[in-house]
């Protein structure tokens, strides 16, 4: 049985002493839950929340690394320092990212293989944009991303990871992907890993759902078979947090 993890998001918000407030918020609300939970944060923000989680079971993970191990890559954050932070996770691959800062498939797999090296775990990210969606190549398209994205990864390595299936129209939107598109996505990237790993990777490996994921879906998106949990942005901000970690 695959553990469903439920990791939230809090991408470009919370100052360390807001980040602080916001760890000792959702503490309380995430206690007691089966699911394994994250909270991805800001790599300012990674120390004090480690802090703010110690005697808990939450995992803090950052949001981004560079994929070179040191040196003159001004404002760019290192695997080494996230590790030595106390993070255990690394979002990759975010939509946005892709977006804003023009990061490639390639980048990516480097990014992946760097963490990978490191034991970083991975929450890699795909997602298909609404054009896409509507020309039909849904699936062919995160099949591509997710190919780059594995180049070079063992089936040892893969086992440990995290995908996150995020269709970039449901991000931040309010409009959730229904489950049944939830749970298409998921399981042919799960057909996907089998082809290129095997069954048992197939088997081990998580993936995630993100985008408009809230205190009232969430429940449902994650039972589906293939959906073993949730990438969560704007609730992973507020108390709802804590209802959708307990899904
Ligand atoms: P929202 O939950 O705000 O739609 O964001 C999803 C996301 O991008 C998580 O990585």
């Amino acid at each position: 049985m695959r553990k469903k993890i439920i990791a939230g998001n809090w991408k470009m918000n919370m100052t360390p002493s807001e980040a602080k407030a916001l760890a000792e918020l959702l503490i309380p609300l995430v206690k007691g839950t089966k699911n394994e939970v994250v909270f991805c944060v800001p790599a300012i923000d990674v120390t004090t929340v480690v802090k703010a989680v110690k005697g808990t079971k939450i995992q803090v993970g950052g949001e981004n690394i560079y994929f070179e191990d040191k040196g003159a890559y001004t404002g760019e954050t290192s695997a080494d320092m996230l590790l030595d932070a106390g993070a255990k996770y690394v979002i990759l691959g975010h939509s946005e990212r892709r977006e804003y800062f023009k990061e490639t498939d390639e980048d990516i797999n480097k990014k992946v293989l760097k963490a990978l090296e490191k034991g970083l775990t991975p929450i890699l990210c795909c997602g298909e944009s609404l054009t896409q969606r509507e020309q039909g190549i849904t699936i062919d398209w995160i099949r591509m991303q997710i190919k780059i994205a594995l180049q070079g990864v063992t089936a040892e390595q893969a086992q440990k990871m995290v995908i996150a299936y995020e269709p970039i129209w449901a991000i931040g939107t309010g409009k959730t992907a229904s489950t049944e598109q939830a749970e298409e996505v998921c399981r042919a990237i799960r057909v996907l890993i089998r082809e290129l790993y095997g069954q048992k990777t197939a088997n081990a490996i998580r993936i995630q759902y993100g985008g408009s994921v809230n205190a009232k879906n969430a429940a449902e998106l994650f039972s589906q078979p293939d959906i073993d949990g949730g990438l969560v942005g704007g609730a992973s901000l507020k108390a709802d947090f804590g209802a959708v970690a307990t899904a």
